[in-house]
């Protein structure tokens, strides 16, 4: 069958997707890049907000005119929104053939299968430890290769909703993980992206009480990926502030191959909602853990996610938001408006800040950020950075792209030794409020 998958949300449902790609081409599908010329549309959706569901159902529903001009199409939901709805999506959505939850990826061959031949309707949304070593396979290795080291999430902040749509966190074997980047590298992977929704939780067996400061299974995996030949890069998202001990961050400071870049989502720079959201942080203690981090890695650079009008969120919680956001001089930033989610804690408490309040917050967090993202980028001008080659620029074809260890981009001009997935310096020569351009110094 040509199958065309279409992929909504996060960096691991992208990865899932993949690996449903590479699950389907084991069995002599052929994967398709539209919906035209598609047998079978699977559609790998979020939950994480509103919009995100609201986005894909509006766009499966559309899909309904296809299917009534070719009757044989058989369309599946998998994913977050599938976990979260199951049957009740077969409900709102006649033409739909099948709901796929999380915990059941990896038998989409199966129920594609099913819903072709044998014509039936189903949601599976049981939960499965298989998906754990199922979803291993990958589609198209580059230079740029994921790994899901871990699956799911037991912290239950206030406001989310993955605990209940990816169920309890699992991690995989080192083995298992091992043996996947090898593979990768084998096949020309130079930068590893290691993906869990409490990454450095890897490895301590679901306990959300931060382990002692001489235990980080993460760590020793990360020092076991560090020794791969032919491996360049290693970089991992998103980790939970608590999880940086002193173990992890002695290895984060001497591993080579490690990137110097740490995505630590924030949230709320003020205490009251902090606790609201049940983030077993402070503001005081996640800025001094930065610092530790900082003072180890000299030249560490930080991202971050907020939310902005969480229930109760006054002028003066967002005023400290910013505040840390300020402190913190992230290198991105990630800003998201509050969207209760049913069944998450939060979706209890009245939602009391006004659309308009959230929009102008967002807006006063993403006019902060590009006063600091021209400064930083501004201040780079004249030093020598070593890039990964990306490829082309995607707006300017004469161009082409590498990546800072720091997870910085830097344009250049290419010469004839230029390779994706390759090392090189570049002096960089200009800067403008979003970009930086350079020049190959090798
Ligand atoms: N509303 C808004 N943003 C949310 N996020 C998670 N749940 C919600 C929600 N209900 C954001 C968090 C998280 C990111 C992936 O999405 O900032 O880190
Ligand atoms: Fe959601 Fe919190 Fe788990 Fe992140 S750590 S996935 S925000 S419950």
């Amino acid at each position: 069958m040509k199958v065309y998958i279409k992929t909504y949300g996060c960096q691991m449902n992208e990865r899932d997707s993949d690996a449903m790609a590479s699950l389907l081409r084991a069995e002599g599908h052929e994967i398709v890049g539209t919906e035209e010329e598609a047998d079978a549309l699977i559609f790998n959706t979020c939950s994480v907000r509103e919009a995100a569901e609201r986005k894909a159902k509006g766009k499966i529903g559309y899909m309904k005119k296809l299917k009534a001009r070719k009757p044989g199409l058989v369309i599946g939901v998998a994913g977050c929104m599938a976990q979260r709805l199951g049957d009740k999506l077969l409900e709102e959505l006649p033409h739909l053939d099948f709901v796929l939850g999380t915990g059941q990826l990896h038998t989409l061959p199966e129920q594609l299968r099913k819903a072709k031949e044998k014509h039936l309707r189903f949601a599976e949304t049981e939960p499965s430890p298989d998906v754990l070593t199922g979803m291993s396979g990958h589609y198209a290795a580059t230079w740029h290769g994921e790994i899901a080291i871990t699956r799911g999430c037991n912290r239950f902040c206030s406001y989310c909703i993955v605990p209940y749509v990816r169920g309890r966190e699992i991690s995989r074997t080192r083995e298992d993980v091992l043996a996947e980047a090898k593979m990768l590298v084998d096949s020309g992977v130079k930068e590893l992206l290691l993906l869990g929704q409490n990454v450095a939780a890897y490895g301590l067996g679901g306990d959300i009480r931060p382990p002692a400061d001489d235990c980080s299974p993460f760590a020793e995996l990360l020092e076991e990926l560090d020794k791969l030949p032919g491996l360049l890069r290693i970089r991992y998202t998103s980790p939970y502030v608590s999880y940086f001990n002193k173990r992890l961050i002695r290895t984060l400071a001497t591993a080579e191959k490690v990137c110097h870049n740490i995505h630590l989502p924030l949230q709320s720079g003020s205490d009251r909602i902090l606790a609201a959201m049940n983030r077993q942080y402070t503001r005081d203690s996640y800025l001094a853990k930065a610092a530790e981090l900082r003072d180890a890695i000299p030249d560490l650079t930080f991202s971050t996610d907020v939310i902005v009008g969480f229930p109760g969120e006054t002028e003066e919680d967002f005023r400290l938001t910013r505040e840390v956001m300020n402190e913190m001089d992230y290198s991105q930033s990630f800003i998201f408006k509050y969207s209760p989610r049913p069944g998450a804690k939060s979706a209890q408490m009245p939602d009391t800040v006004p659309e308009e309040v959230k929009e102008e917050r967002n807006q006063i967090l993403l006019a902060d950020l590009a006063v600091r993202v021209e400064k930083r980028l501004a201040a780079m001008k004249g030093r020598t950075e070593e890039v990964l080659v990306e490829g082309v620029s995607p707006r300017n074809p004469r161009r082409w792209t590498g990546r800072t260890g720091t997870n910085i981009m830097i344009h250049f001009e290419p010469d004839e030794k230029c390779r994706p997935g390759t090392l090189r310096k570049v002096e960089v020569i200009q800067s403008n409020p979003v970009s930086l351009f350079g020049k190959l110094v090798d």
